[in-house]
């Protein structure tokens, strides 16, 4: 049972205050048995039942919550580079989706891969996404579009989940677009993910949540609607892709349907901002995406002003966000967006647990809570973030477990 000396600071990101509100504690320390929390707080005040515990030292560094990856598409064939050369010339995300490219070039790379070839290829992503403290990763389907794609897709991530360390929280999203097979029969693949996919998943227990992709190109509020509130009914959590190149009314439908959260939002109204500050629906912000696609970046002030919740996530996907690098994303909050450190902080710790409805477990270090965390070479969480490091992460920890550990802390 280790205690965390020499902690220069450590944010606990506890719940109470606003979005910038991060609990620090100068000169911490911290203690965990087996896999959760038991004391946090100053050196100083270490009470004497662990002061014959092991020891890690952390050199007087930053010490934050595990991060919290609440949206990704980790599993998927191939890659998009083309496109990304495209959009620089000019193409928009939808022109090039429009001639054959888009999501649909991804499901088709992706129906072709086995299922251990995606496996093998997600863990190693997500391997790389430890080093830089991400202990919990969301993971989406939706490059499958057929029932035993999809059903593939989500046995990948049941595989990652027991195979650890990482976290892995599933979603289907199944409604991400209708395949080029069903292009002229939409109402029978809205059958299809209703009628057949939805009860699979539930019935093998595969996700979590229930995604679905709002927008012109993609599905109406009303089918939306159908298929979230069809999982919600299976007990799956409504989640939604909202209002990110058009503003359509996603973030209202969120808000209706009492989704964990609404995700992009770069587009969203007035209205839509009043739903969610109305509703217990975290909003996530992905500024990777926003930069790939040259797009005006998410109102984050007027959302964080409204009282929304406002967590920050990287998309991780071939087409619009083809980066898993988190603290990445979390400095582009603070650039495009305007949010504070502290703010992106809160955003990639306890809103992305309570996006995922994992708030009572993860995204704080707060005793009770499970032990995951990060160790970074920083003084501060400005530091951290303005001094932008391929890795400023030295030690990442996962129910209680160094999984990372390139400064010998421990
Ligand atoms: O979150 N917006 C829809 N889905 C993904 C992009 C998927 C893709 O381009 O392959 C997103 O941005
Ligand atoms: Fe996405």
């Amino acid at each position: 049972m280790p205690v965390l000396l020499n902690i220069g600071t450590l944010a606990t990101c506890r719940a109470p205050g606003g979005q910038g509100e991060i609990h620090s504690i100068p000169g911490a320390a911290l203690a965990w048995g087996a896999d959760t929390v038991r004391w946090v707080g100053p050196e100083n005040e270490l009470p004497s039942e662990f002061h014959s515990w092991e020891t890690w030292d952390a050199g007087g560094r930053l010490v934050v919550p595990g991060l919290i990856d609440c949206h990704t598409h980790l599993a998927f064939g191939g890659w998009r580079a083309d496109e990304f050369e495209q959009r620089i010339l000019g193409q928009s995300y939808l022109d090039l989706a429009g001639a054959g490219g888009g999501i649909a070039s991804t499901v088709e790379k992706t129906r072709r891969q086995s299922e251990d070839d995606l496996f093998n290829r997600a863990a190693g992503f997500l391997d790389r996404m430890t080093p830089l403290g991400v202990t919990t990763v969301e993971c989406k389907s939706g490059y499958g579009l057929s029932l035993e794609s999809e059903l593939k897709l989500l046995r990948v991530y049941r595989r990652l989940a027991d195979r650890g360390p990482t976290r892995i929280v599933s979603t289907f999203l199944g409604a991400h677009m209708v395949p080029a097979e069903y292009r002229e029969r939409r109402a029978a693949y809205l059958d299809l993910v209703i009628g057949e996919m939805l009860p699979a998943v539930a019935r093998d227990k595969l996700a979590r949540c229930c995604d679905v992709f709002v927008e012109e190109s993609a599905f109406s509020i009303e089918e939306g609607r159908r298929v979230l509130l069809a999982g919600k009914a299976l007990g799956l959590a409504p989640k939604i892709h909202a209002d990110q190149l058009t503003a359509g009314g996603g973030a209202e439908l969120a808000a209706e349907v009492g989704a964990l959260s609404a995700d992009h939002l770069e587009c969203i109204s007035e209205v839509g901002i009043r739903a969610l500050a109305a509703s217990s629906t975290v909003a996530v912000s992905l500024p990777l995406a926003t930069l790939y696609l040259h797009h005006q970046p998410l109102p984050a002030r007027r959302l964080i002003e409204a009282g929304i919740p406002l967590a920050v996530a990287t998309d991780f996907n071939p087409g619009s966000a083809p980066s898993f690098h988190l603290p990445l994303a979390m400095m582009l909050a603070c650039t495009l967006q305007r949010m504070t450190p502290a703010e992106a902080l809160k955003g990639a710790t306890r809103y992305a647990g309570r996006a995922l409805g994992l708030e009572d477990r993860i995204g704080s270090i707060e005793p009770g809570k499970s032990a995951d965390f990060a160790v970074l070479d920083a003084d501060s969480v400005n530091q951290w973030l303005y001094h932008f490091s391929p890795n400023a992460c030295v030690a990442t920890v996962a129910r209680g477990a160094a999984i990372w550990n390139s400064a010998g802390i421990c």
